[in-house]
């Protein structure tokens, strides 16, 4: 995997995050099993809680696609304007991303293509809700 390629593709997604609320800009890139990366912004809403993150946009775009399997994913995030600073995904999208996970899902928290911190979804999510809590 080429992990700076990656991460430049989440900064060029976060170029179209619509945040007009926030003024927080999200790119996510999803690298799929494929080989094929799936891009996300966040998309906002006048109704608040009607907004999208970055890295569910890219989930659903990618399982819409009928990639199922990810290697890793890619995040850059920060004021609007200004540099991404390294950020954790928020805890619906690793419950979300943790659907898809069997433990080797990398995450790229990204401050630029040099300058990253890399962890698995699994050890920010150890203790996940999945589907086996519901036999
Ligand atoms: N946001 C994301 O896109 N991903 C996250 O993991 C955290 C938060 C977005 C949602 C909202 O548009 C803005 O950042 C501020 O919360």
């Amino acid at each position: 995997m080429d992990e700076r390629a990656l991460i430049k593709q989440a900064i060029e997604a976060r170029t179209r995050a619509y945040c007009p609320y926030s003024g927080f800009a999200v790119g996510a890139a999803l690298l799929g099993e494929s080989g094929r990366v799936y891009l996300g912004c966040n998309v906002e809403n006048a109704s608040y809680p009607a907004t999208n993150c970055a890295e569910r946009t890219a989930l659903f775009h990618a399982v819409s696609q009928g990639e199922r399997q990810f290697i890793a994913l890619a995040l850059a995030a920060g004021k609007q304007g200004e540099a991404p600073s390294v950020v954790s995904p928020c805890g619906i999208c690793l419950q979300a991303l943790s659907e898809f996970d069997r433990g080797n899902m990398v995450l790229l928290l990204a401050a630029g293509p040099d300058d990253y911190h890399r962890i698995t979804l699994a050890q920010l999510l150890p203790h996940r809700f999945g589907s086996a809590q519901l036999k």
